[in-house]
């Protein structure tokens, strides 16, 4: 695949970080154009702080970082703190980034490298609630055409919600917007939990991360470590699902992952399964294939990725 020019919009959160890293790894393959920032596992004040502390640790602190915004489309902001931590990435040293904040609103940002783009020339890689990203199709739909493909953390099917018992966390907060961007007729892979839960966080797996010995790959153990308390503890495995890295993951090596096109649909009415996605895997409906979903991954490979390109940055 040549390479790609990304945005990532995140709420980091310890599993958004290290899609950070593992896309700051890969600069041969992944051009950033620009990190922004939602609310989400923690409100956008921490997110935003996060994006420029792990920008910082890793070396980046020229990526420009944008705020975006601070609340869903409709609803009311939920966030995971119990997941992450009151910082949204314990396990890693909180200090005061030295990597900027800019000015601009992150949808304004968005918008406007989308408007000076060439067609299908640039790839939304959302990590969290799809505010950011509903909102800039909703208020300028004209740069449609610019988005190359969305590679979204988001959904579930065969595993049931991780926030509700219907739906996972990225779409929950913001049904609205995930209703938007799925709709929106570009592009769109979707990793939901069906595959995150596939890629567990391991004892040995976080071992052989922290015996590379760079400041990236201490801050991943570190930030693992505490990330994993939860999950295994909920649903009573050794390790947690490492979500988000999974969408730079198929972008660097799409072999690693199966897939199926199909309907995905969001609920966004009912509040006994607001956030559903609704996944019409064996095409039983006439609803268009919006999604490719992701199904199954190359676990131990998606490991091996992850461990070599952190290991880049002791280089
Ligand atoms: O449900 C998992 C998703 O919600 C991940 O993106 C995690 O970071 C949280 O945002
Ligand atoms: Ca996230």
């Amino acid at each position: 695949m040549s390479r790609q020019r990304i945005i990532i919009d995140c709420d980091p959160g310890q599993d958004d970080a290290v899609a950070l890293f593992l896309a700051m790894a890969s600069p041969a393959e992944l051009e950033i154009l620009g990190i922004t920032a939602v609310a989400g596992n923690v409100p956008l004040e921490l997110t935003q702080r996060n994006v420029r502390l792990m920008c910082d640790i890793a070396g980046h602190v020229d990526i420009p970082v944008f705020a975006g915004c601070d609340r869903p489309m409709v609803r009311d902001l939920l966030t995971a703190e119990k997941v992450h931590g009151k910082t949204g990435i314990d396990g890693v040293e909180i200090v005061e980034p030295t990597t900027p904040l800019q000015e601009q609103h992150a949808v304004d940002f968005i918008v406007e490298t989308l408007r000076a783009a060439e067609d299908e020339s640039v790839t939304l890689v959302p990590t969290g609630p799809l505010t950011n990203i509903g909102t800039v199709i909703d208020r300028a739909p004209d740069v449609l055409p610019k988005i190359r493909q969305l590679v979204i953390m988001g959904g579930a099917m065969r595993e049931g919600g991780n926030y509700s018992p219907s739906a996972e966390f990225n779409i929950l907060v913001d049904p609205h917007a995930a209703d938007i961007v799925f709709g929106c007729g570009r592009p769109i892979t979707s990793m939901g939990l069906d595959v995150t839960h596939q890629v567990l966080s391991t004892r040995a797996r976080v071992e052989r991360i922290r015996q590379l010995g760079n400041p990236v790959a201490e801050a991943t153990a570190g930030m693992l470590g505490f990330f994993e308390r939860h999950d295994s503890k909920k649903y009573g495995v050794e390790g947690a699902p490492l979500h988000d890295p999974c969408t730079i993951a198929w972008l660097l090596a799409p072999q690693l992952f199966e897939g199926r096109f199909c309907n995905l649909s969001v609920e966004t009415r009912s509040e006994l399964t607001m956030g559903h996605t609704a996944i019409d895997f064996w095409h039983v409906t006439e609803r268009p294939h919006n999604v490719n979903w992701i199904c199954s991954v190359d676990a131990d490979g998606f490991y091996d990725l992850l461990t070599e390109r952190l290991g880049r940055f002791g280089d």
